[in-house]
């Protein structure tokens, strides 16, 4: 049964799909589907993924074509000529089955209303994602990036108001078409449960007597005004025989403190909605040079 499956697969003429199709349609397997050619011109011949010969499931009426009782061979680019000129595309697709099984994961570096997600895919698959904003208002469909079975995208929210208590959810959609099939999927999240801010910047340290003095600027990316949104920064030392000390510093981007350490790294998050800390600087050296 599979090895039919995957021969009929292989033996299909499918181009693959490099971008989202301007127009596409989707069926059930085994049921009708009518593609319809939009057009005046009288007189129209069908092609299927480049192919002229009409397959015997399908009907062409007038400017309709109906594939009758879709199966995956039937899937593809069907587009309609008059003559040599090409008049219209339109890419049938099978509903899938895939939607629960992907994973979307989301981040924001602050409260601008802008973030990106990620999830995973097939390399042949291409992907849309679209936002409904914070006002209510839907925003445009963002073609995905992808390969390496990792697609990405980048949103942004116009309406979002940092300042505000967040009321309601932003809803992200997504679409997806594989050669041969289609899914939709929709998550929704607080833009607050989704802060990730990048690591602090500018880490310096040095000695002064028996004290380690360390300065550091927020994250470039961080919302600012700094008095509003406040971070927590956490920093960890390594001491000379190796040991770790941690030290939990909160609205300010100075300290002393009074060890013998050897390098110095930095993290920080929102000491009050987001719980995820940023990744870590990279580690700084006493012996380095400011
Ligand atoms: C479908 O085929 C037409 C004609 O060959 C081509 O111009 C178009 O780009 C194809 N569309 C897709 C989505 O592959
Ligand atoms: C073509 O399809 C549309 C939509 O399915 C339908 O309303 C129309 O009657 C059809 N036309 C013909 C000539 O079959
Ligand atoms: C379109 O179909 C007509 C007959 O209906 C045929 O004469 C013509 O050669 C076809 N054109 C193409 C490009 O296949
Ligand atoms: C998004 O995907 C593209 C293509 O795979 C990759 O080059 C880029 O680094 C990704 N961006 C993020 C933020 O993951
Ligand atoms: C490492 O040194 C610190 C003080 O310099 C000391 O408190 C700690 O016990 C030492 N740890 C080990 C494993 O020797």
């Amino acid at each position: 049964m599979l090895v039919l499956l995957a021969l009929v697969l292989c033996l299909t003429p499918v181009d693959s799909l490099t971008a989202f199709p301007p127009k596409f349609q989707v069926g059930k397997l085994n049921e009708d589907v009518v593609v319809q050619c939009d057009t005046l011109e009288p007189h129209i011949n069908w092609t299927l993924n480049g192919e002229e010969e009409p397959m015997a499931e399908l009907v062409a009426e007038g400017w309709n074509l109906t594939i009758l009782g879709l199966d995956l061979p039937a899937t593809g680019n069907y587009s309609c000529w008059a003559g040599p000129i090409l008049l219209d595309t339109t890419y049938v697709v099978v509903s899938g089955a895939r939607e629960e099984e992907i994973d979307i994961s989301c981040q924001a570096e602050s409260y601008y209303g802008s973030f990106h997600c990620s999830w995973p895919g097939f390399p042949s698959d291409v992907f849309r994602a679209r936002l409904t904003h914070s006002d209510g208002s839907v925003g445009p469909w963002v073609p995905a990036a992808g390969g390496n079975g990792q697609f990405n995208v980048s949103l942004a929210d116009p309406s979002f108001c940092p300042f505000g208590e967040e009321l309601r959810p932003l809803r992200i959609h997504l679409e997806g078409l594989s050669d041969t099939s289609y899914l939709s999927l929709s998550r929704h999240f607080f833009l607050r449960d989704i802060v990730r801010p990048d690591p602090p910047q500018e880490l310096t340290l040095w000695q002064r007597g028996e004290q380690l003095h360390l300065a550091w600027a927020p994250p470039a990316s961080w919302q600012l005004p700094k008095s509003y949104f406040t971070l927590l920064y956490h920093l960890q030392y390594e001491l000379l025989n190796g040991t770790q000390v941690q030290q939990f510093v909160e609205g300010v981007e100075e300290t002393e403190v009074q060890v013998d350490a050897q390098r110095v790294r930095i993290s920080c998050r929102d000491p009050y909605t987001a719980p995820a800390w940023s990744p870590w600087s990279p580690w700084q050296d006493l012996s380095a040079p400011q």
